[in-house]
């Protein structure tokens, strides 16, 4: 088999076999395949797309390429979840503890920030001693014994997807449906849960920016799940403004503090309670939505969730006292206060926007080595159909950046009412 016969057939819009993808994801991933000619069957893929037979294929090929963890000697069926990633999104943390407080078995591996959108590792490590390098005989046990465990990416899986991924970043093919979907897909897979529950995000803030094409991905990645038998489901969500209230790490943990008390932002909660029903149904746990729906709400209620938070932080040697008294978190030298300049009602609070300004003020990064200031972010004060009056607060900057008059003229401009 020659690599020139399969960018042939991809060129010319056929659909490839098992064994042209197996020979090119093999071959790629030992270096027996240059760049030059992955990269023409990455544009051939991005112009002439695959079906998705094709994409549930090169999902397992890239899932095959490296280890893949075996969780079955925990009991029940393991869950996971994965969001497309978004600004403000810390939903995996109010969503574990609360489907662990209800006896589902919660094992993810989890990626850090990188541009506008956060990571739930940082998020994290701004609890102070919080460990994400468990190994994977730590990992299984704590699923096992706490219900839940998060840890960081794992290098020896999927080794296609990273070698792919860096590829797309460099030839203008990140944004192709079937290579995204297989991209998320073989990291899931890889690491072990029976079930997945998708957040596919659309809007500003949002990999997909319109409806339309994160539906193309959620139902692209549950046909992968069909084809590889798998209990995949998605869910489509808005990004067109961040969720919640707060933007930032330590920022976002209180605020996931806040709704574990039951006293959290109105669409963070719904998003978790709803979220947490659909995994609790696939999980077995419960047989329909609605009852799990009311578990859920009951262990927001009775502290139940908030608990089972505080036992996961412990398991990975977090400061639980942080998680009593928020006030220990770190408090940034600068809190500006950003007001309305007239009355209204708000329109729009731009997702990409405030994601970007958050990493100007410190809370992320533009390239992976860059350094962040867990305190720093920004916490609004008003969300999409408030109404506002001049003068009135519409958000609060957090950092220690002396200068930062752009930043405020972004933020600004992020609002419209
Ligand atoms: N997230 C991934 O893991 N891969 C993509 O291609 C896009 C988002």
């Amino acid at each position: 088999m020659f690599m020139e016969d399969i960018i042939e057939h991809k060129r010319d819009g056929l659909a490839l076999t098992e064994e042209e993808i197996h020979f090119f994801i093999q071959n790629y991933v030992n270096n027996k395949i240059p760049d030059y000619q992955a990269s023409a069957l990455l544009m051939a893929i991005y112009l002439k797309g695959m079906t998705s037979y094709e994409t549930a294929i090169l999902t397992k090929e890239m899932r095959d390429s490296g280890e893949v963890w075996d969780l079955s000697d925990i009991p029940g069926l393991k869950v996971d979840k994965h969001s497309t990633g978004g600004v403000g999104d810390k939903v995996s943390l109010v969503l574990g503890p609360m489907v662990a407080s209800c006896g589902a078995k919660l094992a993810k591996m989890s990626g850090r920030g990188l541009g506008h959108t956060g990571g739930t590792l940082d998020k994290l490590e701004s609890i102070p001693c919080f460990d994400i390098y468990e190994t994977y005989e730590e990992f299984k046990e704590q699923v096992k014994n706490v219900g839940m465990a998060i840890i960081g990416q794992d290098e020896n899986l999927d080794p296609a997807d990273k070698k792919i991924y860096a590829l797309r970043d460099v030839t203008a093919t990140v944004s192709s449906i079937p290579l995204i979907a297989s991209s998320i897909m073989s990291k899931k897979l890889a690491s072990g849960s029976d079930c997945i529950l998708l957040d596919v995000k659309y809007g500003s803030g949002a990999f997909m920016k319109t409806k339309e094409d994160a539906k193309k991905l959620g139902d692209l990645m549950e046909q992968i799940g069909e084809h590889l038998n798998k209990d995949v489901r998605y869910e489509i969500t808005s990004m067109e403004e961040p969720l919640g209230y707060a933007v930032g790490n330590n920022l976002e943990i209180k605020e996931v503090i806040e709704t574990l008390n039951n006293r959290g932002p109105k669409d963070l909660t719904l998003l978790c309670l709803n979220s947490g029903a659909i995994m609790l149904e696939q999980a077995k746990i419960f047989d329909n939505y609605q009852d799990g729906y009311n578990a859920l709400l009951k262990n927001l209620e009775n502290g139940k969730a908030f608990d089972k938070f505080v036992e996961f932080v412990k398991a990975q040697k977090g400061d639980i006292s942080y998680i009593y008294d928020p006030s220990k978190f770190k408090v940034s030298k600068y809190l500006i206060p950003i007001f309305a300049a007239k009355n209204g009602i708000i329109k729009k609070i731009d997702a990409l926007t405030i994601g970007k300004a958050s990493m100007h003020l410190g809370g992320g990064r533009m390239v992976l080595t860059d350094t962040i200031d867990m305190s720093a972010g920004i916490v609004l004060n008003k969300k999409v159909g408030d109404s506002v009056k001049n003068n009135e607060l519409l958000c609060t900057l957090h950092t220690d950046k002396d200068d930062v008059k752009e930043v405020i003229e972004e933020v600004k401009e992020a609002f419209i009412y």
